[in-house]
């Protein structure tokens, strides 16, 4: 029984990092804000946006490091699009941030990228 409450706690834990908004990384005040882009999708009926968003866009160059990616939800309500790190993020100079839209919903994330 125990057990089984330890799973649904762990359970619980992990919805609740599902969150549609996330920070990786943790920035100061003298980093620079390196790029900052709003990905926004109409909905698509039974269907879902999967999105890749890539840092330093193609065919541009970066010379920071990331300290800090932030993901902002822009619908701020449950319907959001969840973000994950793909690849590199804070102490790389490149990052792959993939949005996940919900079934039916879209979506409109912000994606600021902090370095120095
Ligand atoms: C921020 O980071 C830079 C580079 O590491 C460092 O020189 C500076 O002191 C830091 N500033 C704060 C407020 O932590
Ligand atoms: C997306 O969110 C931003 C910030 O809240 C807002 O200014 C913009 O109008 C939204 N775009 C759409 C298409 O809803
Ligand atoms: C969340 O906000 C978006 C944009 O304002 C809207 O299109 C969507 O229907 C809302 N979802 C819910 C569940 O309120």
């Amino acid at each position: 029984m125990k057990f089984l409450y330890s799973c649904v706690l762990l359970l619980a834990l992990c919805a609740a990092s599902q969150a549609y908004s996330a920070t990786w990384g943790k920035r100061n005040s003298t980093d620079y804000l390196l790029s900052r882009q709003t990905e926004v999708r109409a909905p698509l009926k039974n269907s879902y946006w999967n999105i890749n968003v890539d840092f330093p866009r193609s065919g541009t160059s970066n010379l920071y490091t990331i300290t800090a990616i932030n993901v902002i939800d822009n619908f701020r309500n449950s319907s959001g699009a969840t973000p994950s790190l793909w690849s590199g993020g804070p102490g790389y100079r490149f990052a792959q941030i993939n949005l996940r839209s919900q079934v039916s919903k879209g979506l409109n994330s912000t994606v600021e990228i902090w370095g120095r």
